[in-house]
């Protein structure tokens, strides 16, 4: 059995966990220079100590799918005999619960960011072999372009942010348009890091 397919463990230089107010440029320069080797390295403080002990895949299917699912079957608009029929949130109680699923998405976007986070069990395989990667492979782009991950999990957070503001609004519209950029959120990881290279290339060349 091989083992976990996991995320790269990068050690940042520390000029990355400075806070950003000291980056104006001429600052910026002399702290380049105490990186680069010269002067020793400030302190920084106590670590955080991240424990990502289950897997994207499960981060997937107990809290990320079901989260996005609530948000995108909270409006139905069905086309009937008499016209159009609208299913929308209509209680204090149906909102704040949109509310909570905004959570659950934006909160996994950090989650996702947390490095080390194994793709998924070591004995996991793709359901739908040639239509979706293995683990292991997934593992291995993902670490070829961990920027690109970062900026997903990262999109993933703004996305769950504006449906948020939408659930805070109460306003319909509003959520309908979030749940389109969320969808968006979640295809673009997707076809960069978990669709073969033929589904992505053949639908243009790099995904957005
Ligand atoms: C940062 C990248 C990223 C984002 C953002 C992301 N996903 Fe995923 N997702 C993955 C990867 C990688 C897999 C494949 C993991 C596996 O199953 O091996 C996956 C798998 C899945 C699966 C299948 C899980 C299973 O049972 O195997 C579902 C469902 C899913 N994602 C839903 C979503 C939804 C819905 C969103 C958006 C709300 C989303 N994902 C956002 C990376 C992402």
């Amino acid at each position: 059995m091989s083992p976990p397919a996991a995320l790269p463990r990068s050690t940042p230089c520390r000029l990355r966990s400075l806070p950003r107010v000291v980056l104006a440029p001429s600052l910026a320069v002399c702290l380049f220079a105490a990186c680069a080797g010269g002067a020793p390295e400030p302190d920084p403080g106590p670590r955080p100590d991240f424990q990502p002990t289950t897997t994207v895949e499960e981060l997937m299917r107990a809290v990320i799918d079901p989260a996005a699912d609530a948000v995108w079957d909270a409006v139905v608009i069905t086309s009937t005999r008499d016209g159009i029929d609208r299913e929308v949130p209509d209680s204090d109680e149906d909102w704040l619960a949109l509310e909570h699923h905004a959570v659950r998405l934006l909160e996994s976007g950090n989650l996702l960011q947390i490095e080390g986070r194994p793709i998924a069990a070591a004995d996991s395989v793709s359901e739908l072999p040639g239509i979706d990667l293995e683990p292991a492979d997934i593992a291995v782009r993902v670490a070829g372009q961990y920027d690109a991950w970062l900026r997903s999990g990262r999109e993933l957070h703004d996305a769950g942010v504006v449906v948020l503001e939408a659930a805070r609004a109460r306003s319909v519209d509003a959520l309908l348009e979030s749940g389109d950029r969320l969808d968006a959120a979640c295809e673009s990881c997707h076809s960069r890091f978990w669709y073969p290279p033929d589904a992505a290339e053949a639908e243009g060349s790099d995904p957005p």
